[in-house]
């Protein structure tokens, strides 16, 4: 029972079990609803912010605590929401403030709005993503904790409306151990409400989610699943694609419509990003989405695209931006995804995290291909149960939000871990899960080189369509001609795409290309690379890392100073280092 005595209360002070109450109920993937087209009400702009390093607002139950005691006389609150400071929504802290660039804790966010009924039936609140931990109060009642930091989740609010609303959100982006990515990784740990926070107004019934997209080795046949929600789930779906003449009427079986029909759309590639208009209406609920279709699959040691041999000419990005951290605009993304293609990319791993979902939305639209990454970094705690249901969640809410996005055509479960046995019944269960729930799609992994042995070799591979290798010949294994014997002793029986390689060098920083941190250096290291894989039949794509430095703590000698400094630009973009000219030389050859 929360109880809500106010400033101080003894029990609050004795009690270091008190964030177990607000444990559950976990929010997770089984409410997400597809909301692209869907009309909302934004959230967004100023709220009350406070950062709060002791954790008082949960401790003391400041979302609940009473003006007055039981005597009507005045309570000594330590608060006055309305009163705290006032951030931006979505943004980082960090980036809002000089005082709070490297704040890890949690903090407080706290907003009034007035609510209209309007006479639909029920109310959604949807945050985009907020780092890490989520706590989730209206009008002095606690509904719900969401866990992670990059994928969106919503909960149904409309019992708990009233004219005027309260809302405040607990977010902790305190690293720990448990979590997913774990308390160590190699970028910059941003707090806050980063990505959108909205009201969604949805009738009695309505759709809540839907898949639409080829049927397996067919370009004549689409497959539609969808699942609506509510009461008494009769009556028919109606599916429109106009631009293909087609419009169905399906009806509804416990909840569920499916349909497999004929159709023979123009296909979606890099080079030719062709979207349809679908609609789909049931009762007086509408969704509209625009849904390319294509076909990618693995065969023997080739990867391929609508039937086409591909070479994934790639390279590897963060999320972030000098200016807004996490929080990258979508004129941030554009010039990203233009950059990418002005290196004659067709393809992009957003590592290590799922992106903002505009970045599979433009990429849709401006044809390149995509790696989705969950946060499963490094030395995740692979033996604990409540880890894995965090990873598998968000792998689940990402598969959820980014299912009819053409552009995404590989899942990843993870980045560089240890080849144990806790990790490979995690990570392969991963692999199984993704697979299940979303079989139009490749799985994969960026996985360590055997070190011992010199060659690929994971026990993981086994459950990945690709093979995804990080390696740093050259780099961290300083001698370069290492990676030939490695490509020589490995024997894998898929394609392999390297899905990082690299050096650092900080932007205008010449000398001789022995000098680390030398454009120079950068570049042999990027021209040995580009020699060696380029022969190497197995390989089917390069993902090197990075497209910009970014921060990262962990960086501090006189070239990096807090920043990873492997971009093949500088942070702010400005500046191409002369590696990015060598990829862009080695892609336009292929
Ligand atoms: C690793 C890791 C990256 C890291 C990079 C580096 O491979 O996957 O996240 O930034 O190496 O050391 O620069």
């Amino acid at each position: 029972m929360i109880d809500n005595k106010g400033e101080n209360h003894i029990g609050a002070l004795h009690d270091e079990d008190y964030k177990e109450k607000y444990f559950t109920p976990l929010i997770n993937h089984n409410s997400l609803i597809y909301d692209i087209s869907r009309a909302k009400e934004s959230l967004n702009g100023k709220w009350n912010f406070q950062i709060d390093q002791y954790d008082t607002f949960l401790r003391a139950n400041w979302y609940s605590n009473e003006e007055k005691d039981q005597n009507g006389l005045e309570m000594p609150l330590d608060h006055n929401f309305d009163h705290w400071e006032e951030i931006n929504v979505p943004a980082c802290w960090n980036t809002e403030s000089k005082e709070y660039f490297y704040y890890e804790g949690p903090a407080i966010y706290h907003k009034s709005f007035k609510y209209s009924n309007y006479g639909e039936d029920k109310v959604f609140l949807k945050i985009g993503a907020a780092n890490y931990d989520s706590y989730i109060f209206l009008n002095k009642k606690f509904l719900g904790h969401h866990q992670g930091g990059s994928t969106p989740f919503m909960l149904e609010i409309t019992d708990y409306l009233s004219q005027e609303n309260t809302l405040q959100i607990a977010v902790d982006n305190t690293r720990r151990r448990e979590a997913v990515p774990t308390k160590n990784t190699d970028w910059f740990n941003y707090g806050g409400i980063y990505r959108d926070v909205e009201l969604l107004r949805l009738p009695e019934t309505y759709i809540k989610d839907f898949s639409l997209a080829l049927a397996e080795n067919s370009y004549q046949q689409l497959v539609l699943n969808l699942t609506a929600a509510g009461e008494n789930l009769t009556d028919k779906v109606k599916l429109e694609i106009p631009e293909l003449e087609i419009e169905l009427n399906i009806p509804l079986a416990n909840g569920k419509a499916e349909a497999v029909f004929a159709a023979k759309p123009e296909l979606w590639s890099p080079d030719n990003p062709k979207l349809y208009q679908v609609i789909i209406s049931y009762r007086n609920d509408r969704i509209e989405d625009q849904i390319g279709f294509r076909q990618v699959k693995v065969e023997g040691r080739d990867i391929y695209l609508n039937g086409n041999k591909i070479f994934l000419k790639g390279i590897a990005a963060h999320e972030e931006s000098l200016n807004n951290g996490k929080a990258v605009t979508e004129t941030e993304i554009i010039e990203n995804i233009k950059l990418a293609k002005e290196m004659n990319c067709n393809y992009i791993r957003l590592a290590h995290y799922p992106h903002s979902y505009k970045v599979a939305q433009i990429a849709d639209q401006l044809g390149v291909m995509l790696w989705e990454e969950i946060p499963v970094y490094w030395a995740i705690y692979f033996e604990n149960q409540f880890t894995y249901n965090d990873a598998e969640n968000q792998l689940l809410e990402l598969i959820k939000r980014d299912i009819n996005r053409a552009s995404v055509i590989i899942w990843s479960v993870g980045n560089e871990n240890e080849d144990t046995d806790a990790r490979l019944k995690f990570m392969s269960g991963l692999a199984n899960t993704a697979r299940k729930v979303d079989p139009t799609r490749l799985v994969s992994a960026a996985c360590l080189v055997d070190e011992k042995n010199n060659r690929i070799s994971d026990r993981l591979t086994e459950y990945l369509d690709i093979i995804g290798q990080n390696e740093y010949y050259g780099w961290y294994i300083p001698d370069i001609s290492k990676l030939i014997d490695c490509m020589e002793n490995s024997k894998p029986d898929k394609p392999v795409v390297i899905t990082e390689f690299g050096a650092g060098a900080l932007s205008g920083e010449r000398g001789t290309k022995d000098d680390l941190f030398t454009e120079d250096y950068q570049l042999k290291v990027y021209q040995k690379q580009t020699e060696v894989l380029g022969k190497i039949e197995y390989i089917k794509g390069l993902s090197p890392w990075i497209l910009f430095d970014f921060r990262c703590p962990r960086r501090t000698n006189k070239y990096q100073q807090g920043y990873n400094r492997k971009g093949l630009l500088s942070a702010d973009k400005k500046h191409k280092k002369l590696a990015f000219f060598e990829m862009q030389r080695f892609y336009s050859e292929i």
